[in-house]
Order: C-alpha cells, then sequence, then structure tokens
C-alpha cells in the first residue's frame, strides 16, 4: 500500500469543475488583483472566523508582517514568540526591522508556554505573537492576561489552524490581528499562495487594506510606504468554494487523528500529540515524538509512507538567526521536539485502511527496535 503525506489532486477532484467555472468566472471579469472575488472571500472568512474584518493578501507571511506593521511595530522593537514554529513567524518579524524574541514551547501541545512569557518580556517589547501549530491554539488566556497587564497587542500565528477553537473562540480572532495561510497544503489552501489576517479592530484592518496597496488608500495617493501584497482574484474565488468544505474537511482530520492515537496507544516508546481540555484541534500536522526519529522515518519509507519533520531546527538555532547568538541549550523543550518529531500522513481523504497500515507500520517498528535494542 503507497500512503502519500498529503494528496492535493484526490482533494480537489469533487470540486475540479466548479474550480474551472472560477477560474473562468474571474477570466471574464478581469478580476485578477484584489477585486470583486477577493472581496466576497473577505466577507465569507470573515464570517467563518467570527471576525469583524479579513484582509486578504498575498501569504501569511505578509499578513503576519502588515499586522505588526500595523500595529507600529518597527526598528529597536522586540517582538515575542517562539522558536518551535516555521521560520516565517520570525521572518515577519524581521521584516518591521524589529527583533524576534523567543519563549519556550510547553511539552503538552507544543505552543507558546505561558509561564514562561513575562520574564521575556522588555521595555522594548511591542508585540507578542503566539504561533497556533498544527492545528491547536496555545493557552490563550494567561497570555492575553499578560499581554492586558503590559498594554502589549497580540497577534495570532494562526497559519496552521484554520477553524481551530479555543473556549468555543475561533483562532485568529482571539487576540487583536490572526494570520492565515492559505498554502495549498494547508487546512484552507488556495491553487496557488494566498494568505489573509482577520481583526476585530476596523483601524487595523483599514492600515493592512492600505499597506497591502502600496500605501495608497485613494489610487495613486500614497499616504505611506506599503508593498504590493494583494491576493489574487483567482485565488479568492477559489478559496471560496474551498471554504465551503472546511469544516467537514476539519472533522474528518479529528476522526483520523482520534483513530491514529486510538492504534498508537500504549507504545511507551513515542509519544502522540494531545489536544488541551477546551480546545477544539483541526490537525494540520499529526507529529508523533520518537527518540530514534530517523530510523522511524526510514522504516516508513520503506513501506510507501509519506512522512515529514514540522520542523527539524528550531528557529533561534537556524544559521539566518546566528546573529542572536541564540546557542543550543536556550529553549530545550523546542529543541528535543525537534529532534524528534515526525509528522504521519494526515489529510481528510485518508481512508481508515491507511491510518491503520501507518499506524501498524510504526507499532512493528517500534516493537522491532525494542528487540534490538
Ligand atoms: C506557522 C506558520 N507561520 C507562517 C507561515 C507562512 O505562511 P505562507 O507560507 O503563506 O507565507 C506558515 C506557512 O507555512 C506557517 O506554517
Amino acid at each position: 500500500m503507497q500512503v502519500p503525506f498529503l494528496n492535493l489532486r484526490l482533494h480537489h477532484e469533487p470540486i475540479r469543475d466548479e474550480l474551472r467555472a472560477a477560474i473562468e468566472a474571474v477570466i471574464d471579469a478581469s478580476a485578477f488583483a484584489g477585486g470583486s472575488y477577493v472581496e466576497k472571500f473577505e466577507r465569507e472568512f470573515a464570517t467563518f472566523c467570527d471576525a469583524k474584518h479579513t484582509c486578504a493578501v498575498g501569504n501569511g507571511t505578509d499578513a503576519l508582517w502588515f499586522a505588526l506593521l500595523a500595529l507600529g511595530v518597527g526598528p529597536g522593537d522586540e517582538v515575542v514568540t517562539v522558536p518551535g514554529t516555521f521560520m516565517a513567524t520570525a521572518e515577519a518579524i524581521s521584516y518591521c526591522g524589529a527583533k524576534p524574541v523567543f519563549v519556550d514551547i510547553d511539552e503538552e501541545t507544543y505552543t507558546m508556554d505561558p509561564a514562561l512569557l513575562e520574564r521575556a518580556i522588555t521595555p522594548r517589547t511591542k508585540a507578542i505573537i503566539p504561533v497556533q501549530l498544527f492545528g491547536q491554539t496555545a493557552d490563550m488566556d494567561p497570555i492575553l492576561e499578560i499581554a492586558r497587564r503590559h498594554k502589549l497587542p497580540v497577534v495570532e500565528d494562526a497559519c496552521q489552524a484554520h477553524g481551530a477553537e479555543y473556549k468555543g473562540r475561533q483562532a485568529g480572532t482571539l487576540g487583536d490581528a490572526g494570520a492565515f495561510s492559505f498554502y495549498p497544503g494547508k487546512n484552507l489552501g488556495a491553487l496557488g499562495e494566498a494568505g489573509a489576517a482577520v481583526t476585530n479592530r476596523p483601524e487595523l484592518k483599514q492600515k493592512m487594506d492600505t499597506l497591502r496597496d502600496h500605501g495608497q488608500a485613494r489610487k495613486y495617493h500614497h499616504s505611506m510606504i506599503g508593498w504590493n501584497g494583494r491576493m489574487d482574484g483567482i485565488q479568492g474565488a477559489a478559496l471560496s468554494i474551498k471554504l465551503k468544505r472546511l469544516a467537514d474537511g476539519n472533522e474528518r482530520r479529528r476522526q483520523h487523528a482520534a483513530h491514529y492515537t486510538e492504534l498508537l496507544s500504549g507504545l511507551d516508546e513515542i509519544i502522540l500529540p494531545t489536544t488541551a481540555i477546551g480546545r477544539t484541534h483541526v490537525f494540520h500536522i499529526y507529529a508523533i515524538r520518537a527518540p530514534k526519529r530517523d530510523e522511524l522515518m526510514r522504516a516508513l519509507t520503506a513501506q510507501g509512507i509519506g512522512c515529514g519533520i514540522h520542523y527539524p531546527v528550531p528557529v533561534h538555532l537556524q544559521e539566518a538567526y546566528r546573529s542572536l547568538g541564540l546557542g543550543r541549550g536556550s529553549f530545550p523543550v523546542a529543541e528535543r521536539c525537534a529532534d524528534e518529531f515526525v509528522s504521519l500522513p494526515m489529510f481528510p481523504e485518508l481512508t481508515p485502511e491507511q491510518v491503520e497500515y501507518v499506524a501498524g507500520t510504526v507499532r512493528a517498528w517500534v516493537e522491532k527496535s525494542l528487540v534490538t535494542a
């Protein structure tokens, strides 16, 4: 049996005709850069998130960047985030001329450890970015309470958490703004690059709209230096179609995750993902932790199973951030996780048989490595 890590072709099969028709409609309307299809998607995504506004942009990194700029983050400032994330979270901070300051993640959810947040805050801190990693939010109440006490805005990196919930509230709407990526492999993916920021604050929406459009609120009148960051019309039209299937896709991901967890439980050598009380996980990634991770990955690959590592090097140890001077040992939990994570196949169209095959292969590897240990 072959089990790919992700199968986008299968995902698009049932909506192929609808997508083709939408692309043709965008061509007929010449609504290529921003325009009516993007505005329609902005309204629909705001409704889905239960947010007042969406600012649709070219990718999730721009969404983070514009949110920070709209909040006034600039050179000399510090923004607190986690090292256990995709590089883009820190890049967006650097684009503002600010410095990323890291706090470690917690062992259970792999998101920002609120107990470590306060000591990372300095007089230069201008914002906090919790990352809703793998499809689960951080413990937002204590993070928001600390932010309020220090009068700091919170931008959620919800790029992996479309539809995730924290105590009944949607990821992306818990702080001042939330950034989403619609990279094709995400739970809500475009047919290319796309992203969005959501907010309940009208002045942030207005600033982000201006920033994504060369700093012009009125055509050819530029009040600030902005960027070419609009969403493509074709992406807006495709995302409207795919948004209708997001809740169902998330539900199927949760079912596959529960199935994996049931089949893999009881193995002391590997650590399974957990969902914290009060949170709804959307399993963008189902990552287990295994001590001899590379060996396990070789065994999976040999059996025709796609797997990945999200992410092998924590951000503070990346070559690009060497100037921060943060060596190994700075953030032990993020470092340990980066050494042990293996992401198993996860997409809505997986079959129960495929989940059983993957879990059976992991089990067989664990049992064999116990015998040879
Ligand atoms: C946690 C996280 N932040 C930010 C991004 C950046 O999004 P994009 O690739 O759309 O720029 C991603 C996407 O991979 C992500 O997973």
